[in-house]
């Protein structure tokens, strides 16, 4: 159905992947391929939604179900888009998955250096809970960031 902002939010598709994958190029310093979007489309327990607007992806979010919650693995919302909640309704969608499975986290990796997407996570109630030394190509670190949704009884 479409939100009030004219925008769609659907599962994604591979016709969405050329815009998907030109958006990730401009976006990210070592950008996901379309082989890398195919991948996940298929993989189990992978889900990944996009936002349309007009007929174009705009945002875009691919996470996975892991042990005891879900992993974010790539959110993206194109740079006219910002600041209008896009991102925000993305990952409480996974939110509302993880509370109906009755999972209590969702887990992510965010580069050292990517302050703004530090503050949108924040916003959001994540906190960091370490750092991976090294993890992008790089050699930037990365923040291991954690939401938790359920405190364990
Ligand atoms: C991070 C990103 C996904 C946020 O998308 P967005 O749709 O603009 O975010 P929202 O509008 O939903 O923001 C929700 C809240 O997060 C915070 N926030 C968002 N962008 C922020 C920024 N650049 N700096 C500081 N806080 C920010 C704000 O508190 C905002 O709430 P407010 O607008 O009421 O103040 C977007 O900037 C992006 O695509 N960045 C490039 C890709 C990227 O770095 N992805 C994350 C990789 S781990």
């Amino acid at each position: 159905m479409p939100r009030r902002d004219n925008t769609l939010i659907r599962p994604m598709v591979s016709e969405d992947l050329a815009c998907i994958t030109e958006l990730e190029g401009s976006l990210f310093p070592f950008p996901w391929k379309k082989q890398d979007f195919m991948a996940e489309l298929l993989f189990p327990g992978a889900l990944c939604k996009v936002v349309i607007m007009g007929q174009r992806p705009i945002a875009y979010l691919c996470s996975r179900d892991v042990a005891d919650g879900i992993e974010i693995l790539k959110i993206a919302v194109h740079p006219d888009c910002r600041h209008r909640g896009i991102a925000r309704t993305l990952i409480q969608e996974t939110f509302i998955r993880a509370a109906a499975s009755d999972w209590p986290l969702i887990f992510l990796e965010v580069a050292q250096n990517n302050t703004a997407a530090q503050a949108f996570y924040r916003n959001l109630g994540f906190t960091s809970t370490g750092i991976r030394k090294q993890y992008y190509p790089d050699g930037t670190d990365a923040i291991n960031m954690i939401k938790t949704l359920k405190e364990e009884s």
